[in-house]
């Protein structure tokens, strides 16, 4: 019976399970063996398989993580390594690759290197990944920010105070900016934005004095902060502290990183449906024989070939690599009209 492998890498993205449990059931339909691979691109150099039938996934699709693990593995970035991952896989027909930008680029270094047909699925909260609209976790991340600013504008109103709150997305704005908007956050900083230390903290002294005039007198002030932005967290905090202590009568101002308290939780809807969906398209174009490609989520806009799922498209991994390392260093049109769209909240989100 012909067998395929998936494995999850990278930082792990709530939804990944759901995708697990799609894969086996879609591949259990079609009279499939799948083979997890534990621990991600280290498990398959490894060869560390256990067969996921759908028993052994029953009940998975609504927990955040992943039930293989992950990993962020050196060892895969060489040839050699890339080449012991072919060699366990020689007996499989394929390789499904749930994960982020650096486990898509080793996916397609692995089909480019090896002849493995690899099939990608987008899995990061980082939403950084060229060819896809969102990626599994994006969602869910967003949601959990939102939650976790309005617990801290709670506090905030209570104590009249100031708080910056970074949120991962390494080096992409998108889950500050998306989520800045969604809270009605006062101020948004994000790399993109490219603004250094002074020209933020000015910016920014400007904004609690407006805050704070007495014919405005605002209970709390909210500012998202991508942690992609080079000022630490701690370093602005004091910054806007300062100003406040000299100019303010000692507003207090604090500082909180989410940190991977956004990784974690339970999938949402969206974040589930899109799984399934995606992970539908993968199984067919891998058993169908393709390769070095990326299933991507495309409610919207042209481009890519085809599914079954008019949502989903496939696109090639040096595709979704370089509109990824352009979404990246802002010369994606992608990355321009999110930092315009931001651009046109600038002037409101203070008052
Ligand atoms: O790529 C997902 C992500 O959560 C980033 O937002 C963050 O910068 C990074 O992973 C943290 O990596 P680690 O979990 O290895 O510390």
């Amino acid at each position: 019976m012909p067998g395929i492998a998936v494995l999850t890498s990278g930082g792990d993205a709530p939804g990944m399970n759901a995708a697990l449990h799609a894969i086996v059931k879609l591949c259990a339909a079609r009279g499939v063996d799948v083979m997890g691979v534990e621990q991600g691109y280290d498990g398959l150099m490894a060869g560390r398989f256990r067969p996921l039938r759908p028993q052994d996934v029953d009940g998975i699709g609504h927990m955040g993580g992943t039930l293989l693990g992950s990993a962020r593995s050196k060892g895969f970035r060489t040839p050699a390594g890339r080449a012991r991952a072919a060699q366990a896989l020689e007996s499989l027909d394929g390789l499904l690759v749930i994960g982020g930008n650096g486990s898509l680029t080793g996916a397609h270094l692995l089909a480019q290197e090896t002849g493995v047909r690899v099939i990608g699925l987008p899995a990061s909260i980082d939403n950084d990944l060229g060819c896809t609209a969102s990626a599994i976790g994006v969602d869910t991340a967003l949601n959990t920010i939102v939650d976790a600013c309005d617990r801290i504008a709670d506090t905030a109103r209570a104590h009249r105070r100031v708080f910056v709150v970074e949120v991962m997305g390494r080096q992409c704005g998108y889950l500050a900016m998306a989520s800045s908007i969604a809270v009605g956050a006062d101020a948004c900083l994000y790399r993109e934005q490219g603004k250094g230390e002074a020209h933020i903290v000015a910016e920014l002294e400007a904004l609690l004095r407006r805050a704070y005039a007495p014919e405005r007198n605002k209970l709390e002030v909210l500012i998202l902060k991508a942690e992609g932005v080079e000022l630490p967290t701690p370093q602005l905090v004091r910054r806007l502290q300062d100003f406040s202590d000299r100019e303010l009568g000692g507003v207090d101002v604090r500082g909180t990183v989410l940190g991977h308290v956004v990784r974690g939780g339970n999938p949402s809807y969206q974040d589930r449906m899109i799984a399934g969906r995606l992970s539908a398209a993968a199984v067919g174009a891998l058993l169908g024989g393709s390769t070095d490609e990326m299933v991507g989520w495309q409610p919207w806009t042209e481009g890519g070939i085809d599914t079954r799922d008019p949502s989903v498209k496939r696109f090639g991994l040096a595709q979704v690599l370089d509109e990824t390392r352009a979404l990246l260093d802002g010369t994606s049109p992608v990355t321009q009209r999110r930092v315009r769209q931001m651009e046109t909240y600038a002037g409101v989100m203070g008052i």
